[in-house]
């Protein structure tokens, strides 16, 4: 059984073109999905699931990130002498969250190249790699069962999602077959981005990874793939059909509630779904949504 594994990795370099003007000098990751930013959410799952250690990669704008998760003593000043203490603690819980580490990523040559980054500080350990346009719903523990599958088998593991056909262009997609464990399957190859012709499957890589690692080597002679980046789902490939590198890849099925941030509708259904069912603010939305929608 391997060692405990205690990092975390969120690459949040992306340019996040797809929010201009909203993130022309703001992160993505601090658009805020109700009133709190994407990448609080997915700190928060890191933390659920035992990773206390969080390294975030980032691009030119990582004031605001570190900002957040670290404190401001004007304002807990005002919310104390103001006795507001709901408020106070609502801006502690970002602070002692977890133990926040930033690198830049400098050159953005694509995710393999973003999670090469973390290669001094992760040292020789497995760890997880978390991306922030993906949350996953926080009563599930997908990253605890595939820490466990990582740690008990010393393998790479992979969350996996059936999608659709006509969204699988979209994703890194895996071949899978079964293993005697429900929920869990050996990934015997996978390809970024293919179109639904040449898909495998449609088990689509969702934003969550588990790496040993001897990831960072295969990265390092990883040359540039899909977008003339440097892919993770293509060292991964590598890690899946030699297995005498890291123990190979498996992944574990997720069945439960994903939202995608990264793209603008799918942001906007989270909000709403997410706003919904908050004990503040669903008894005033849920019937306000009935009555916009019959205007429809
Ligand atoms: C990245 C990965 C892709 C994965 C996806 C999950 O793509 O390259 O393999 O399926 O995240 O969200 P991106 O969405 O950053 O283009």
């Amino acid at each position: 059984m391997g060692k405990h594994i205690t990092k975390a990795v969120i690459p949040a370099a992306g340019l996040g073109t797809r929010f201009l003007p909203a993130t022309k000098a703001l992160p993505k990751e601090m658009l805020p999905v109700v009133d709190k930013p994407a990448i609080q959410y997915v700190v928060e799952e890191a933390v659920m699931a035992g990773l206390n250690d969080v390294l975030v990669i980032t691009g030119r704008n990582k004031h605001a990130l570190a900002n957040h998760f670290d404190r401001v003593t004007e304002l807990e000043a005002t919310l104390e002498s103001k006795g507001d203490g709901h408020k106070l603690r609502m801006v502690n819980e970002a602070t002692g969250l977890a133990d926040m580490h930033y690198v830049r990523q400098g050159d953005p040559r694509g995710l393999g190249h973003a999670v090469l980054r973390a290669r001094m500080h992760v040292g020789d350990q497995a760890f997880a790699v978390m991306l922030g346009d993906d949350l996953i719903d926080a009563k599930d523990d997908l990253l605890s069962r595939m820490l466990t599958v990582a740690e008990d088998r010393e393998v790479t593991v992979i969350a996996l999602m059936e999608v659709d056909p006509s969204v699988i262009h979209l994703y890194g997609v895996a071949s899978i077959e079964p293993t005697d464990e429900e929920g869990l399957v050996r990934v015997t190859g996978l390809v970024e981005k293919p179109s639904a012709a040449d898909a495998p499957s449609n088990y689509a890589i969702i934003g969550r990874y588990v790496l040993q690692p001897e990831v960072f080597d295969v990265l390092e002679n990883t040359p540039p793939g899909k977008g003339d980046e440097i892919q993770l789902t293509d060292a991964l490939q590598t890690l899946a059909t030699d297995t005498s590198i890291a123990g190979g890849v498996y992944g574990v099925v997720f069945t439960g509630r994903r939202f995608d941030t990264g793209d603008k509708l799918s942001y906007i259904q989270a909000i709403i779904q997410l706003a919904s069912e908050r004990d503040d603010l669903g008894p005033d939305l849920r019937p306000w949504l009935k009555e916009f929608a019959k205007g429809l």
